[in-house]
């Protein structure tokens, strides 16, 4: 091993880390028909404790003597704080602490963009106090009895009203993040309209969706003495480790961070909460253990969500059918605390075009703060982009899939990188083949009766390649049991089972047999977060090389044990043997010969190839029914066809691409957040007004993988699944709506009342 400066993308951004990285050279793995575990359908590791209703999530960790808090959250948009009176709060039976925004405003949870518990509270749901006590129920009474005085402020809870020339300043360089867009240009625009026979050009949007995991936000926190150990519902320890230490001004080394099980994240859970950080204040101030789970309202109001989007497109095209330029012009409401929330990352890459410019404003409002959410930028954009590609098909009359492989890019188009691997085509032909292309409308609308179909797609490409630095040990005991640490986490991705199935096909033992611990920062080597689709490209690959080294040292020990030279001794099927096969050594005679001792080895991720990018290439195909007199559409049919390397296991990609479709339809037709301007509240804070999709809104999904290993991504030829699933989706079933009824709907979601204004115009 050595330790690297070294680079891979974790989503639209170029990461450089410094860590250990594994120099060895690995054979990839034949291809999975020839293996025994990987690419198998392989039920959960964790699958009996998690249907038994055994499995501890955070939610679920009650440690004795535990207090419970709650925060008090504004219920205006924009206001400071004149007053505000904890002594009733304070007396009700049970309250054992109150924190104001006076207590803690020296930590500095934005940077120099504002504060934690700043005397202006910046959207509804801010925190104002937080409270401790005996039960929640009673910390939830004594909020009610905090009585705050505010100020309120002028404010905005859209892109509409953000950008007006008087409308209300939230930072002194205005509501554009840092006072400008960011913008990316290639060749000449102009001369690519100029040299274009047609143009085309639209708006398009979509709105503000919430992550809604089906586990809340939560963490459970106790010091013991000055060392804070932190249970959290997170996308990342490390990072929570990192970060908490930061906040609280206290070394690294005195926190950890345990994660055994959790209910999703989709991208929420990936930066440390408020929560965690006024739980550990509280804990420290009451020596008790605390917990703090937020609810759905807090959910909606305060823990991330995906912004929304205005996207003005312009496509450029020659007659047979050449993309010649493109430009694209975006806005997205972040919320109150800046970051970024562009959706022009497909736009420049997807398709091959030698002239594309892109603006993406992100636009401050006074709502909860945007967070990264499954495929940040690329879902909206992807949706935006093939809308106009569509358009511009129908336009000069071409199939859309084929003016889709007219304008196919073999490299990649921003820094002319080659690709690992991109099967885009084959995605695209089996696709195809498999929905049954040729049923769609030639001419859009044109179906008889009532309820029209209609079949559209989408293209979808992504980062997902992983990259150091990711470490995984094995260890195996006196009794001969193999355990494999990883510092990893399994957000509900089947991140246990995929390294239990790799553990066991390298080392070539039942899979019962290996035991997986993950997911807590004293006890596991250092694992990324898991976000971008990073997890089993980055774990996998350092999970084998762990498996391959504990080959060689099983072998070692073997040739010590029976005194004969290693060159003698092979290893197969668990055990260490010499040629004729009358010296054979299993694991645990091995680790019986140890007496006391372990073996143990460490393995880590190789760098990634220089000189390429690995993405994710797909298509989705969507067939959808829509009732012309109610405006309902019915999603009859995805086929998901995409390249992502090597699949781990049949079974959780399923899961991943099923869960990633049905999201992508909910965003599709029915998810928004729904503002009241006039007072600057959310008016759908709950999963009942708050529509996601439910069992009958499912539809037939078929997934199609067109990929053997990606040799040249890592040892183990894996890319990631997780954000793929969903970035076709709402463009396909968009496409599809077109196809059937023969009028666009611009804006996500797709509702009946949409359908039935497009139909009337
Ligand atoms: Mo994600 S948005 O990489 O969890």
């Amino acid at each position: 091993m050595a330790i690297k400066k070294s680079k891979h993308f974790f989503e639209d951004e170029l990461i450089e880390t410094i860590g250990e990285v594994s120099e060895e050279i690995y054979e990839q793995l034949p291809n999975n028909k020839d293996l025994n575990y990987i690419g198998k359908k392989i039920s959960r590791y964790d699958g009996y404790e998690k249907v038994s209703g055994k499995a501890k999530y955070t939610f679920d960790i009650k440690l004795p003597n535990m207090a419970y808090a709650k925060i008090l959250r504004s219920d205006l948009p924009n206001a400071k704080i004149k007053s505000i009176d904890i002594s009733i709060a304070k007396n009700l039976k049970g309250v054992l602490e109150i924190l104001t925004y006076q207590n803690i405003d020296d930590i500095d949870f934005y940077g120099e963009n504002g504060k934690l518990l700043d005397q202006h509270v910046k959207h509804e749901g801010d925190e104002v106090a937080c409270i401790v006590a005996e039960s929640e129920k009673i910390a939830e009474t004594a909020s009610k009895l905090i009585q705050v005085q505010y100020e309120k402020l002028g404010f905005s809870t859209s892109i509409e009203q953000s950008t007006r020339d008087n409308s209300v300043k939230i930072y002194d360089w205005g509501n554009i993040r840092n006072g400008k867009p960011d913008e990316y240009e290639r060749g000449n625009v102009e001369e690519g309209f100029l040299q274009s026979d047609f143009i085309v050009e639209d708006t398009f949007t979509t709105e503000v969706v919430i992550h809604h995991p089906t586990e809340v936000h939560c963490s459970v926190v106790n010091w013991e003495g000055d060392k804070l150990i932190i249970y959290d519902s997170t996308q990342g320890i490390f990072e929570i480790k990192k970060s908490v230490s930061e906040y609280l001004k206290i070394s690294e080394d005195k926190v950890q961070v345990i994660k055994k099980y959790m209910g999703g994240g989709f991208g929420s859970k990936l930066e440390a909460g408020k929560y965690t950080v006024l739980a550990a204040i509280l804990s420290k101030k009451i020596n008790r253990p605390v917990r703090l789970a937020v609810d759905r309202k807090e959910m909606s109001l305060a823990t991330g969500n995906r912004p929304d989007s205005i996207q003005h497109l312009k496509v450029g095209v020659k007659k047979d059918g050449t993309l010649m330029a493109m430009t694209h012009e975006a806005k997205a409401a972040v919320g109150a605390y800046p970051t970024g929330g562009g959706c022009s990352w497909p736009f420049k890459q997807i398709y091959l075009c030698p002239n594309v410019k892109t603006i993406d404003f992100s636009v401050i409002t006074n709502t909860g703060k945007a967070r990264p959410f499954r495929a940040p930028g690329h879902v909206q954009g992807t949706f935006g982009l093939d809308s106009i590609i569509d358009d511009a098909a129908y336009k000069i009359g071409m199939d859309p899939l084929e003016f889709r492989l007219k304008n196919y890019a073999e490299k990649d188009q921003v820094w002319g990188a080659e690709y690992t691997s991109k099967l885009l085509r084959e995605a695209y032909k089996e696709g195809a083949e498999k929905i049954n292309w040729e049923r769609r409308n030639k001419v859009p609308g044109s179906g008889n009766g009532f309820k029209k179909r209609g079949i559209g797609m989408a293209t979808q490409i992504w980062w997902g390649g992983g990259g150091p630095p990711a470490h995984a040990n094995i260890e195996i005991k006196n009794d001969g049991s193999v355990i494999v640490y990883s510092g990893t986490q399994d957000i509900g991705t089947g991140t246990y089972t995929i390294i239990s199935q790799v553990a066991a096909e390298i080392l070539e033992i039942p899979i019962q047999k290996i035991e997986v611990i993950l997911g807590d920062t004293d006890k596991t080597p250092y694992g990324p977060s898991s976000g971008g689709s990073t997890t089993a490209p980055s774990i996998s690959p350092a999970v084998r090389d762990a498996a391959e080294k504990m080959k060689r040292k099983l072998i070692s020990a073997s040739a010590a044990i029976l005194n004969v030279d290693e060159k003698e001794l092979f290893y197969s099927l668990g055990s260490v043997s010499d040629k004729s096969k009358t010296n054979k050594l299993s694991i645990t005679e091995i680790a019986a010969n140890l007496k006391g001792q372990k073996l143990f080895t460490e393995g880590s991720r190789e760098e990634n190839l220089k000189g390429y990018v690995a993405q994710t290439f797909g298509a989705q195909f969507a067939e959808v029914e829509v009732d012309t007199l109610t405006g309902f559409v019915k999603v009859l049919k995805i086929v998901a066809a995409h390249d992502i390397g090597r699949t781990l296991n049949r079974q959780t990609l399923e899961n991943q691409f099923h869960g990633g479709i049905i999201q992508g339809l909910g965003m599709a037709l029915m998810e928004e957040r729904i503002m009241d301007s006039d007072f600057g509240k959310m008016l759908n804070t709950n999963l009942h007004d708050y529509k996601i999709p439910t069992m009958l809104d499912i539809p037939e999904i078929e997934v199609i993988i067109v990929s053997e290993a990606d040799v040249k991504a890592n040892n183990m030829g894996v890319k990631g699944i997780g954000e793929p699933a969903i970035i076709p989706t709402p463009g396909a079933i968009s496409n599809a709506v077109y196809n059937a009824i023969g009028v666009r709907v611009k804006s996500l979601p797709i509702t009946p009342n949409k359908i039935l204004k497009a139909l009337n115009s």
